[in-house]
């Protein structure tokens, strides 16, 4: 993890996407031609597969934080819905950083050096990821607590806490995208067999 006040142009929350030293991959292997692409293999498929579930599972915690923000469910009923959907999702994200930081990201590095700087920033994401899970797992605490006590503010910790799904939904899919865009076209170029993956 950085130690620096000033924001990192690269930073999660900050960069729009991989700068163009970092792109020369992705301009051979535009996203348009992976699905048929003779190299994208099993690992791969489902490596993004994993992201893809990632991503309607937010997209599943945005609408149940929609529908009780705006009076469609009572809050008992969307925590009853949302707390077992959230643990899935996180301890998904912490196995799921563990593999690419122990394995995925050591074995690319290794492969390609003009690449490192992305991959130092893909770990950076998963520390920043973690900060705002670890904010939400605090947030998920006082949930029972407000829904059960009478001195409890439910409406303030439903915002509090749905604000912070958010925050982690926003800087999960650009993780993701990026993630991707380094990834899937060093595979598609050297194949899975030859990274030793
Ligand atoms: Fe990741
Ligand atoms: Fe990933």
């Amino acid at each position: 993890m950085t130690m620096s006040s000033d924001p990192n142009p690269l930073d999660l929350g900050v960069r729009t996407g991989w700068p163009p030293e970092l792109r020369y991959l992705l301009e051979r292997f535009p996203r348009g031609g992976w699905p048929d692409h003779p190299n994208l293999g099993d690992l791969t498929q489902f490596w993004l597969e994993i992201h893809e579930s990632f991503r309607a599972a937010a997209v599943d915690l945005e609408r149940r934080a929609d529908d009780v923000r705006e009076g469609r469910t009572v809050p008992e009923q969307y925590w009853a819905g949302a707390a077992p959907r959230m643990r899935r999702l996180l301890a998904g994200l912490g196995y799921h950083h563990r593999v690419e930081d122990s394995h995925v990201f050591p074995v690319l590095m290794e492969a390609e050096a003009r690449l490192i700087r992305g991959f130092e920033v893909l770990e950076r994401d998963h520390d920043a990821l973690h900060a705002r899970i670890d904010r939400l797992v605090a947030l998920s605490r006082v949930m029972p607590v407000s829904l059960t006590s009478d001195t409890g503010d439910i409406a303030r910790s439903v915002d509090d806490l749905t604000a912070a799904q958010a925050h982690l939904a926003a800087g999960l899919r650009q993780h993701l995208a990026d993630e991707e865009d380094l990834i899937v076209p060093l595979i598609l170029d050297r194949t899975e067999v030859v990274l030793g993956m």
